[in-house]
């Protein structure tokens, strides 16, 4: 029957089916990297790939960024490989309760991330969902006078300040993203490189918008979040073992659902690489 692209009831997302990402052609991918473009999530039901196998497909939409030495693929998980998980008060637990908060992979970086692949090994009986929100829908439909407020504005974006709002102070050096110096600085509204349309690029790493003051950020970063991310440019995905997901960080917000930590939950994830 071949490769099924399955449109989501929301402005994007599609799940697909009828396809091996473990064995993927030419054509197939070509396929698979059209949808990725015009849906911006693409969720792959039952895939169970290996680190191997999911590093090959993520490596198929460009170079990986490398998170941890030494590793494309690492673990997102509340757990030691053999042991039971970590308390909330592990550095490691207070990261996973940061990406409760709506953000983007890596707008932390001078060259945030273009594409997330993220995999589903452990989920817990419940909650630990992920969920994305569309940001060229949520572009589309701002009021005109917002628009314009917003067209030339950029604005900081740190690691230390979203993890400091959920509680979590960490030193410089103390891993990815977590360097010493000026935080870059992103437009507000980002022109996709492959599909020229324009996005809002928000989420919880904006410390400050040039030339406003960090409360008055936080209203108006605030303001948009609440507008941006409501249906229909919502799609929250209930992870079964198994299941691949590829989304474009470009134009789409994502944060993981809350879920009860003395629980299991271990997900596979592979970043690629921002293009200048
Ligand atoms: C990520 C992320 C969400 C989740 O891997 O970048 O935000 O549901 N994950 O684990
Ligand atoms: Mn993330």
């Amino acid at each position: 029957m071949g490769m099924q692209v399955q449109s989501a009831e929301a402005t994007f997302g599609a799940y697909v089916t009828g396809v091996t990402l473990a064995a993927l052609s030419a054509e197939e991918f070509r396929k698979i990297h059209d949808a990725f473009l015009e849906y911006a999530l693409l969720i792959f039901p039952g895939q169970g790939l290996s680190n191997t196998q999911q590093q090959a497909f993520a490596e198929r939409f460009g170079n990986i960024e490398i998170l941890v030495e030494g590793l494309k693929t690492i673990p997102v998980s509340n757990k030691p490989e053999h042991d039971k998980p970590y308390g909330s008060d592990d550095h490691r637990t207070k990261l996973l309760k940061g990406n409760e908060g709506w953000h983007t992979d890596s707008s932390y970086m001078p060259l945030s991330a273009k594409a997330s692949v993220l995999s589903a090994h452990v989920i817990p009986d419940s909650g630990g969902e992920t969920e994305w929100a569309d940001m060229r829908d949520a572009y589309d439909k701002l009021d005109n006078a917002t628009r314009t407020k917003i067209a030339e504005l950029n604005a900081y974006h740190s690691y230390f300040h979203s993890q400091a709002k959920v509680g979590h102070q960490v030193k410089a050096g103390a891993g990815y993203g977590f360097f010493e110096g000026e935080p870059p600085l992103h437009p507000l509204v980002k022109v996709h490189p492959e599909t020229h349309r324009p996005a809002l690029f928000i989420g919880r790493h904006i410390k400050c918008i040039q030339g406003m003051s960090e409360a008055e950020t936080e209203k108006l970063i605030d303001e948009l979040t609440s507008f941006a991310c409501r249906a229909p440019r919502l799609l929250k995905h209930r992870w079964a073992v198994g299941d691949v997901a590829v989304w474009d960080n470009r134009c789409l917000l994502h944060r993981a659902r809350p879920y009860d930590m003395s629980q299991a939950r271990v997900m596979m994830h592979t970043r690629i690489s921002g293009e200048l």
